[in-house]
């Protein structure tokens, strides 16, 4: 095999293996970053060339072209549902049914498993390949989601073959889910993205799994757990928990809880424990399955229409219920977001009682018509803040009025902003109590004025003590009043002034950055630092027509930066704290284009220039310089004593430049 194939497959078994202990042994042996690195190397590898690239390749994953529309897959056998036990009694009902299939009063061994609340798949491998996939559909035909499983990382694209050969053909089917974890990231990056959040975790994961783009699937948090067969042509099993063990060693996650039970007694026991170990569980789970163990025994018993006799489900207490909702308070958190919350008549769901919801904003008030007033159905589902499901509409009262959230901020009174395309209204106010500790904890981090051993605690004790009110607050501290803090000795209080005192001297870019805007981060910041050079009156006054003929800048920033500064408490903040000497470093203006797009690491000692001089100069010629060498880096200039960054950038055949040779570039 030559060299570069032997370094592709390599590779290849490195971040199979990798994933293997990650997802299936629960027990990773790199970091996440270490990970990236090899997967990155193998990227380049594949891209420098084509012809190697093969599907079941880990770079596979990454998402196809979008489709127009699913194709449909029938399922070589049906993939059938499961009839509900839904209290101890009918559980005892099914065993003792079980029992009588088999003509045997002996006690039937179960595989307990979760019910996990996610959608069902099947996959589909053919000599160890994974070839395709597919929702369960009506149960006998589904939609053929092949590229958007691809993405799943949990899911292996071939098969383990160390322990036991592969089967020719193999039907696996299991639950796709998204853990509580990942639901409420990715409900964050809705929410921030100024999308509609998801109502739960099942309904992200069938949301994102049903993708036209599966490069969109690809960025969503989902994972696997593996538990039924389709058909399988070769080996045969004769229990259920051989092919569980089985699904293991060729590379599937298998749920770690499931449990052999030998009698209906266990089987209570593990129905019970599950159920109150709910919450806690990184998942949601609605239920166990229990499933006879023995594989003649399942074909003794045989299947009713649509769920096997063999098989079923122990349902959890409902975790929603009906209450009344007697008020809608709208309530404003530490980023400024205003979100409305029902005020219900106590309710006990699923063990918890409830008295609060989210009702999460204007938009999902006006879909669901939800009114003071309202019985509404109220829904708890693990950590998962409770939320107002829908309005009972036959128990409206008579002269209920549809809800408003105010205009005004409830903290301040400042007006609330709402801009164009997003869910979310906000107050802007730099000076809102609520959000005093959220802006100051901002102000002062290591991207904005990076003002070290400023943390969470010192914010909490300064405005819980009145010190501060507003981000230019920090810079009238005295010695006298950090002292007067509990725990703060003499020299810390000395520290923090000096670092208070240094962070007056910034830049334009991370001052803009600090202040906080909506939809103003770091790198808008700095696009928009050269645009004004440095000039902050400038900004202050600029229009809505000027901000969105910089490049980069569109109409929701620019209506976003241009509300905040009509609010003249804004303006007063600023001008606060240039008086009390916040001063900007002078903007290097662009001298050329020469480096358009270009990304520079300098490594080593360098003698012709600093680090940071050599990063003004690349920006100054429009490149930019970063820290870590990846394929996104262009050039490395290295200087005397370069080590593993060099030696990266050699094994990523990226050019390395000395300084002279990058001065003669810019010159
Ligand atoms: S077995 C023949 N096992 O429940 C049995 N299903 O109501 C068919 N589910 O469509 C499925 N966890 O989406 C089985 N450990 C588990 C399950 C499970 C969740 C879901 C699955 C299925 C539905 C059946």
């Amino acid at each position: 095999m030559p060299d570069i194939q032997k370094k592709i497959q390599s590779l290849r078994d490195q971040l199979n293996d990798h994933n293997y202990r990650y997802y299936v042994l629960d027990d990773p042996h790199i970091s996440d970053s270490e990970y990236d690195q090899l997967f990155r190397q193998l990227q380049k590898l594949e891209e420098d060339h084509p012809e190697l690239v093969a599907p079941d390749s880990p770079t596979q994953r990454v998402g196809a072209e979008p489709l127009a529309e699913f194709g449909s897959i029938t399922h070589r056998r049906p993939m059938l549902s499961l009839a509900n036990a839904m209290d101890e009694g009918e559980l005892r009902v099914f065993d003792e049914r079980v029992k009588k299939g088999l003509d045997t009063t002996d006690d039937v061994e179960y595989m307990a498993e979760p019910k996990l609340d996610g959608l069902a798949v099947e996959l589909i491998y053919e000599k160890g390949i994974f070839t395709n996939g597919s929702t369960r559909g009506d149960g006998i035909t589904g939609e053929d989601t092949t590229q958007n499983l691809k993405t799943i990382s949990a899911i292996p694209l071939s098969l383990r073959t160390d322990i036991r050969p592969a089967a020719p053909l193999l039907e696996v089917r299991g639950e796709v889910f998204m853990t509580k974890e990942g639901f409420k990231t990715l409900n964050q990056n809705q929410e921030k993205n100024g999308l509609l959040p998801f109502a739960n975790p099942r309904n992200a994961a069938a949301g994102s799994l049903r993708q036209l783009d599966s490069k969109i699937t690809a960025t969503r948090p989902l994972s696997i757990f593996c538990y039924e067969t389709g058909t399988i042509d070769g080996p045969s099993f004769d229990t259920h928990e051989e092919f569980l063990n089985a699904l293991k060693d060729w590379g599937f996650p298998v749920n770690p809880e499931i449990k052999k039970v030998n009698n209906f007694k266990e089987m209570s026991a593990f129905q019970k424990e599950l159920e109150k170990r709910r919450g806690e569980l990184p998942y949601e789970v609605d239920g166990t399955v229990f499933k006879v163990n023995s594989s003649a025994q399942r074909n003794a018993l045989g299947i009713r229409s649509r769920s096997p006799r063999w098989a079923i489900a122990g349902k959890f207490k409902a975790q929603q219920v009906t209450t009344t909702l007697i008020d809608i308070i709208p309530s404003i958190g530490r980023t400024g977001a205003v979100t409305p919350v029902a005020k219900l008549e106590p309710v006990n769901v699923g063990g918890v009682v409830v008295t609060n919801a989210t009702l999460h904003n204007q938009d999902e008030i006006d879909r669901k018509d939800v009114r003071v007033g309202d019985t509404v159905l109220v829904q708890r589902a693990g950590d998962v803040i409770p939320e107002v499901v829908k309005v009972i509409l036959g128990k409206r009262p008579k002269n209920t009025t549809a809800y408003q959230l105010p205009k005004e901020c409830p903290a301040c009174g400042h007006e609330v902003f709402r801009p164009e395309g997003e869910a979310v209204a906000r107050c802007q106010n730099l000076s809102c109590p609520a959000q005093v500790k959220g802006r100051i904890e901002h102000f002062v981090s290591k991207t904005a004025l990076d003002i070290d051993g400023f943390g969470e605690k010192l914010v909490d004790q300064l405005v819980d003590k009145n010190l501060v009110h507003r981000v230019d607050d920090i810079f009238k501290l005295t010695y006298d009043d950090l002292v007067s803090l509990e725990r703060m000795a003499e020299k810390s209080a000395q520290n923090i002034l000096t670092v208070i005192q240094a962070a007056k001297q910034t830049t334009f870019a991370r001052f803009i950055y600090a202040l906080g805007i909506r939809n103003v981060g770091a790198h808008i910041s700095k696009v928009l630092e050269k645009s004004y050079a440095g000039n902050i009156d400038k900004f202050i006054s600029t229009s809505a027509e000027e901000l969105e003929a910089i490049d980069e800048v569109g109409p929701i920033v620019a209506e976003t930066i241009t509300k905040f500064w009509s609010d003249c408490t804004n303006v007063d903040v600023v001008e606060s704290c240039l008086s009390l000497g916040v001063q900007f470093e002078s903007v290097v203006g662009l001298k050329s284009n020469i480096l358009d797009g270009k990304t520079f690491v300098f490594t080593g000692a360098l003698t012709q220039f600093s680090r940071n001089e050599a990063k003004e100069m690349a920006e100054a010629h429009g490149g930019r310089a970063s820290g870590s060498v990846s394929i996104k880096t262009d050039y490395v200039v290295a200087g005397p004593g370069a080590g593993s960054k060099l030696k990266k950038a050699e094994e990523l055949g990226i050019p390395v430049l000395s300084e002279e040779e990058f001065l003669a570039m810019i010159s």
